[in-house]
């Protein structure tokens, strides 16, 4: 019995650590770059794709210019504090990464198709993941191209399917992020969707970013490849998400598009505010934030940098402000009392900073969960000249760093960070008119709140 269990129990061990050892993450030197093919090559049979990845952030993951500058100063850090040099690179170019092409950090020794960032050879070829976060892909490049349509056949390579690509966990190799050193965690996508209503309902990461739905899965009837038969749905390859900002200066018009239209379905506002006050009122306004359409927090990612916040102005009859928070000054500064949601690093001394390698714990962080609203309160005394009635507007807005930040990294004037309309109240004009049972409310309501005023 004894001898038996003995036996089993080093069949498990050996099991296991076989298991565990023919699962090593890809690491640098694993591969040579030429064991992987240029996108060009996939465009020929697959033009879509190519032509929808082609602009996308992951195709400028390397040659980002704000990555760029973010990676020169935390090669300067790494060769200070004996950081691993090829870290960012493992998710910003996995190919120059497991061809040891990098580091150098200035990307001098980096071959054409290590420059493509993520791209098509390089998502197709991986085999299995070590679990989630900080890229542990276990690559096989090579004839077979993994993918999740276990029908699909092509002249041109082999086909392995793996339900794996159909998975949130194949994102969440790259878009959950642990400090390397001391693992603090510095992007959790993956995580809040992991732990939101949408991970319930089975809807993917790919539901939302990889078909022309926004906000859940759409078909998308085509075909995978110009030479495969017609198909009910195929994935597109967009990869947009939020990014309205590096992909208006390198010139991604169609990105940056849909990166607004990604923001404009994330949120929605809700206010509640008096029509009217007596001079010397302590007037509150309520504004509700609800995170609607996006699958994990608003904002998320790198959110050391991205920056959403609430301007709310207050204005009497004749047009003066009786209250405004979240403006911007001359430099592009956010106002001081604003509500901003995003989070702030603390490095070894708990004095904030926007450098992730210097993190060492997380001072604040009051982003809105998927599916959750949060409800800010302001208030202001109503002054001895303003007139009633009063009107109340409140908008959500986002931008994907603080101006501050980038004048520091790149000078003063040199790039002017767009700042989006995520939501706003009263809701902008849409297209379509209101039918009469709207316009006559509203008339009611504009009537019922003069009565009112009259009585006082
Ligand atoms: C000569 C044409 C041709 C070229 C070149 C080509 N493919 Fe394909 N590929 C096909 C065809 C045909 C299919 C099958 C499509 C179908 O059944 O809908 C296919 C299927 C695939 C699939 C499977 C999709 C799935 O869901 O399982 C992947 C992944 C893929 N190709 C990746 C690539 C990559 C990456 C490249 C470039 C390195 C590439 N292909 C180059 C013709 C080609
Ligand atoms: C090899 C790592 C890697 C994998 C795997 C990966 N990504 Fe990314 N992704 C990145 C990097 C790096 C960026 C940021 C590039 C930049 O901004 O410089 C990014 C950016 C994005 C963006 C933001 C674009 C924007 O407009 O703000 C979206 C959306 C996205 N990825 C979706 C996905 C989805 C969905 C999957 C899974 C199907 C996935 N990614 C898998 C590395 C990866
Ligand atoms: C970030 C990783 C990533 C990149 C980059 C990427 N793909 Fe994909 N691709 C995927 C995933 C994941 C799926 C499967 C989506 C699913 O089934 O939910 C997929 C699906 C496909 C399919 C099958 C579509 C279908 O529905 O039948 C083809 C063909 C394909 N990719 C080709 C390409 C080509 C060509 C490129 C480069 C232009 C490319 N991919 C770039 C991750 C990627
Ligand atoms: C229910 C739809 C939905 C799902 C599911 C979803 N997303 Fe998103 N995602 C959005 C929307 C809408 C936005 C734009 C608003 C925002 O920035 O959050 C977005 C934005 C993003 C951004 C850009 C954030 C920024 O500010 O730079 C990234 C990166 C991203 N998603 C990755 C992912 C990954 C990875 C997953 C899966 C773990 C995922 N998304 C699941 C809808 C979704
Ligand atoms: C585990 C994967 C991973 C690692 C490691 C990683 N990144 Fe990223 N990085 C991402 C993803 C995913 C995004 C996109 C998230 C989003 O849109 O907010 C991103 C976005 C960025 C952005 C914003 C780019 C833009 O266009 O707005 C910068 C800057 C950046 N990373 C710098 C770095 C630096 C510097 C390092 C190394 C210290 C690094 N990253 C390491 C995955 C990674």
């Amino acid at each position: 019995m004894k001898s038996t269990e003995l036996l089993i129990t080093i069949f498990l061990f050996a099991g296991i650590w076989a298991s565990h050892a023919a699962a090593e993450p890809s690491g640098p030197g694993n591969f040579t770059s030429d064991q992987f093919s240029k996108s060009g090559i996939c465009s020929n049979c697959h033009g879509s794709s190519f032509g929808e990845w082609s602009g996308s952030m992951h195709s400028n993951a390397d040659s980002d210019f704000f990555y760029q500058a973010m990676l020169q100063e935390y090669g300067r850090a790494a060769e200070a504090q004996g950081l691993p040099p090829e870290f960012c690179s493992r998710c910003h170019t996995p190919i120059g990464m497991v061809s040891a092409e990098i580091p150098p950090l200035d990307g001098s020794h980096l071959s054409e198709v290590s420059k493509e960032g993520v791209q098509c050879d390089f998502c197709h070829s991986v085999a299995e993941s070590e679990g989630i976060g900080n890229a542990p892909y276990v690559l096989e490049p090579g004839d077979v191209k993994w993918g999740n349509r276990a029908d699909a056949v092509s002249p041109s390579h082999g086909i392995e399917a793996h339900e794996f690509y159909n998975e949130s966990g194949y994102c969440g190799m790259c878009h959950n992020i642990n400090h390397p050193v001391n693992n603090l965690t510095l992007a959790a996508t993956y995580t809040e969707w992991e732990e939101s209503p949408y991970a319930e309902e089975g809807v993917t990461c790919q539901a939302c970013h990889m078909t022309p739905g926004i906000v859940g899965f759409e078909e998308n009837p085509g075909k995978a490849a110009s030479t495969g038969p017609k198909r009910e749905h195929v994935y597109t390859h967009y990869f947009v998400g939020a990014n309205a900002f590096v992909t208006d200066v390198m010139g991604e018009g169609r990105h940056e598009k849909r990166a607004i239209e990604y923001l404009q379905h994330a949120a929605e506002l809700k206010v509640t505010a008096p029509d009217s006050a007596e001079p010397g009122d302590n007037v509150e306004v309520e504004v509700g934030v609800t995170n609607t359409g996006a699958g994990h927090k608003i904002p998320t990612g790198v959110t050391e940098d991205r920056e959403m916040w609430l301007e709310l102005t207050v204005e009497d009859s004749e047009g003066r402000e009786l209250y405004h928070s979240g403006a911007l000054d001359s430099e592009g500064k956010i106002d001081s009392g604003a509500t901003v949601y995003h989070t702030i690093f603390a490095d070894s001394e708990g004095k904030p900073t926007a450098k992730a390698w210097e993190a060492e714990s997380i001072l604040s962080d009051n982003r809105i969960s998927p599916k959750e609203s949060v409800v800010e309160k302001y208030s202001f005394i109503m002054p001895e000249n303003a007139s009633n009635p009063i009107s109340t507007k409140a908008v959500l807005h986002y931008r994907s760093a603080a101006q501050e930040h980038i004048d520091e990294l790149f000078g003063k004037g040199a790039y002017n960070v767009p700042v989006i309309d995520m939501a706003a109240y009263p809701e902008e004009k849409k297209s379509s008119t209101p039918g009469f049972g709207i316009i006559g409310a509203g008339i009611a309501l504009f009537l019922g709140s003069t009565l009112r005023r009259l009585k006082r």
